[in-house]
């Protein structure tokens, strides 16, 4: 009979956020108290957990803060049950050799979630959201969304997310610091937001009608007068909050980055959505935006990677991605040299999948 590895113990460190998207996952095993998460007493035995290897790991590496731990052990399981615990037609994670293989990392391959009632649900919802709601890609980076994404994410997945982006980026309610509200809190004023912000015009609409109404009354006031607006007149007169930021960002003397050892990582930037990083040969310019769904990873200096909050997507200093459910590496931007000082313009990506990071802007060779 083949050897598979399945889950005999599970357990949950200090640090839970108390997000809900372990018992999502696996209710099963999970249980989200209002102030931790538990594991059920059942789920204290192995021959309850074996069975559930699958959704256990799923769990564990959607955790957005690693908290979720568990041992792995070599069992012999015949292909009629492994097909009932990995799927029919996944492939199982194989038991590393003879004896007992104990794990405390995630260490199966990542495979893809099974499609549940309610994650369809949720899809089907979020795909609904997105065909109708506004994306704001443009102030992905502002902490109040990141935050709204955190929190919808963990609450609602992708539908939480396209509510987030599409409704609630002006939500009064978080005037305070996001960050240190907690989890539940922040998810009701998700919530309340949206269904404010259905009923109140959108800042573009505002915008729009805030031009229309001063355009007009210059013009009541020319005819008044017998001025002549122009061309040139009308551009004074008009907001200028409709202007695109500059994607070029300097971001300091190449002295300073040729200073950097292979493998640093620098954060000056990451407000204007820029990591510079140092490998053996190069200089590059990482885009902080996940590749997954776009929220903001954090860099872990100790564990040498960048992990995303949202998902546990998780990636490399050099922006290669090796955990979590994102599809592809961190984009680049293109850098060059003006007059000594290292410039990174924001409006040109490479991707690492289409083979970009070799093309000339793409770094900086050392
Ligand atoms: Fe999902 Fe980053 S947005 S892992």
């Amino acid at each position: 009979m083949p050897t598979k590895e399945l889950v005999t113990k599970v357990w949950i460190d200090p640090g839970c956020i108390v997000c809900d998207a372990c018992e999502n996952t696996c209710p099963e095993v999970f249980e989200v108290t209002d102030d931790t998460c538990i594991i059920r007493p059942a789920a204290l035995a192995a021959a309850f957990t074996k069975p559930l290897t699958k959704t256990i790991i799923e769990a564990a590496q959607e955790c957005p803060v690693d908290v979720i731990k568990y041992e792995t052990a070599a069992v012999e399981v015949s292909d009629e049950d492994a097909a009932k615990i990995f799927g029919e037609g996944e492939s199982a994670p194989a038991a590393a050799g003879a004896g007992a293989s104990v794990s405390t990392e995630p260490a199966a391959p990542k495979a893809a979630p099974a499609a549940k009632p309610a994650a369809a649900a949720v899809a089907a919802e979020a795909s609904a959201a997105r065909s109708h709601a506004p994306v704001a890609p443009a102030d992905i980076g502002d902490p109040n969304v990141q935050a709204l994404l955190r929190a919808a994410t963990a609450r609602g997945g992708q539908a939480g997310i396209s509510k987030a982006r599409g409704g609630v980026i002006s939500a009064d309610p978080l005037r305070t610091d996001p960050d240190n509200l907690p989890p539940d809190a922040r998810f009701a004023k998700t919530l309340l937001a949206a269904q404010k912000t259905k009923k109140d015009p959108t800042r573009r609409e505002a915008i729009t009608f805030g031009t229309v109404a001063m355009v007009g009354g210059w013009a009541a006031f020319a005819a008044a007068t017998g001025i002549v607006i122009g061309p040139a007149g009308l551009s004074f007169s008009m907001p200028r909050a409709l202007e695109e930021p500059d994607p070029r960002v300097r971001v300091g003397p190449l002295s300073q980055f040729l200073e950097m050892k292979p493998g640093e990582v620098n954060e000056d930037y990451k407000p204007k959505g820029i990591w510079m990083i140092r490998e053996e040969d190069r200089i590059a310019a990482l885009n902080i935006i996940c590749t997954h769904l776009g929220c903001i990873p954090n860099w872990l200096p100790n564990d040498r990677k960048f992990l995303c909050p949202c998902h546990g997507s998780g990636y490399y200093f050099t922006g290669i991605n090796f955990q979590g459910p994102t599809p592809r590496p961190l984009e680049r931007f293109r850098v060059t040299v003006e007059d000594g000082i290292v410039v990174v313009d924001k409006s040109k990506k490479f991707q690492h999948e289409l083979g970009q990071w070799e093309m000339p802007e793409s770094h900086l060779a050392v």
